[in-house]
């Protein structure tokens, strides 16, 4: 292992930021020569000193705030920069930084658009440096072991099918505050996109690639916004049904609505030829601990039993690559992976063409809507398909 000791900054400093500096934080104390945090930007001044501030209590050194990318980059030398700020904002930021020879880690659903994020990639390949996809699920030690009971263990089969569907009620009675991720041009789209982001990451990770997608898109309660003194309305989908078909023969059923009265559930289960993974929690972030397998012959098998054989299975050296320092919490084993990568001079596991891969399939969910057809994945990431996307690519000159 390499003893450069890394340079980085934080550029937005809001929300989930705070779960990156967790992550940092829990770093530091295992190693503390791995990384400085030697820089804080955000346009909003008080946000970046109030991380500077809590930097320096788990440092010791405070870290110089900025509130421009650009000043930044002029004063500072990096090797890295964590970017967590709107989503509009991620391909200008990560831009910047690429061309001043800075890797960078970006916040999911990595570009705005198809378009934003192609333009990240152009950037690092040019610079030499290395774009990272900020995605924390599939770090988790539940989703480790999926990924091996349906890659290696197969002891429900070869996957078949999957439900993963959630619904609820939440009737709008009020316009929705304006916020960045309320307004199409800024946040991208709605919840296919933004958590839906995490999802489709996960089921790359656990099946491989999406072929083609059929998908009905709805805002089935009237929702609006507040934005200043004005009520305009939000675009953003209440509800979707998307058939996702693999390029495994794998179907998927992903469906969401929060405008569905009277009879609430949360349905995952995975099929494979020889069983099911029945799985709790959302459509999101799973799967989740509670987890349990369910065999033709009525046995159960949970899970978390399955973790413990799945360790076992594991070399020193590949347990030290997914749970360096024993670390399971996904934030943090996501920062790891970025500092080691810059340290290493080696690729994150989670590029930015794997970032564009799992977005392509929430813009061809997106795309297969507002078309009604059956939607390629393949012609999403090639720009042959750009409906929905259009007025943000056009709003950010991309
Ligand atoms: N991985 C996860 O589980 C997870 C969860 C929540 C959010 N996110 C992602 O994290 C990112 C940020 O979301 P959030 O909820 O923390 O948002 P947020 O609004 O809480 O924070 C964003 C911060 O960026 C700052 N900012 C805005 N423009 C900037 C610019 N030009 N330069 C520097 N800073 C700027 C804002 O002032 C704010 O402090 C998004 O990509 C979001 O999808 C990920």
């Amino acid at each position: 292992m390499s003893d450069k000791r890394v340079r980085l900054a934080l550029i937005g400093c809001g929300g989930i930021t705070r779960a990156h500096l967790n992550g940092y934080r829990r770093i530091k104390e295992k190693e503390p020569d791995k990384f400085d945090l030697v820089a804080c930007c955000d346009t909003v001044r008080e946000n970046a000193e109030q991380f500077a501030t809590d930097i320096e209590a788990m440092q010791g050194m405070k870290p110089r705030v900025y509130t421009d990318v650009e000043e930044l980059l002029k004063h500072e030398q990096l090797d890295g920069a964590d970017i967590t700020t709107p989503h509009h904002i991620h391909h200008t930021a990560a831009i910047a930084c690429l061309e001043a020879g800075v890797n960078v880690m970006i916040e999911k659903p990595i570009g705005v658009t198809v378009k934003a994020t192609k333009a990240i990639i152009a950037a690092a390949q040019k610079s030499g440096k290395f774009a990272a996809t900020a995605e924390q699920i599939r770090r988790g030690p539940m989703q480790r072991t999926a990924h091996w009971l349906f890659n290696e263990n197969k002891l429900i089969g070869e996957p078949r099918l999957f439900f993963a569907q959630h619904a609820s009620w939440s009737r709008p009675h009020q316009p929705t505050p304006w916020h960045w991720r309320v307004e199409k041009h800024f946040g991208g789209g709605g919840m296919v996109m933004d958590s839906g982001a995490h999802f489709c990451d996960t089921i790359r990770y656990l099946f491989g690639d999406v072929d083609t997608v059929y998908a009905r898109v709805e805002q089935l309660e009237k929702r609006q916004i507040k934005k200043d003194d004005a009520i305009i309305p939000d675009s953003r989908e209440d509800t979707w049904v998307a058939t996702l078909n693999f390029k495994s023969g794998l179907i998927g059923l992903w469906s969401y609505s929060t405008s569905l009265p009277g009879h609430h559930f949360t349905h995952v289960v995975y099929y494979g030829t020889q069983g099911a993974l029945v799985d709790s929690g959302d459509v999101f972030h799973g799967p989740f601990a509670g987890a349990y397998l369910r065999l033709p012959n009525g046995r159960t098998r949970r899970l978390t039993e399955l973790h413990d054989e799945f360790l076992e299975t594991l070399s020193e050296e590949q347990k030290r690559r997914l749970f360096p320092h024993g670390f399971t919490e996904q934030f943090t084993l996501e920062c790891y992976d970025f500092l080691d990568a810059i340290q290493n001079d080696r690729p994150p596991e989670v590029s930015a063409e794997d970032g564009l891969k799992a977005k392509a399939i929430a813009e061809a969910i997106y795309e297969s809507a507002y078309l009604n057809q059956v939607v390629s994945v393949q012609d999403v990431i090639d720009g042959k398909v750009e409906n929905y996307q259009r007025d943000v690519n056009e709003r950010w000159g991309l």
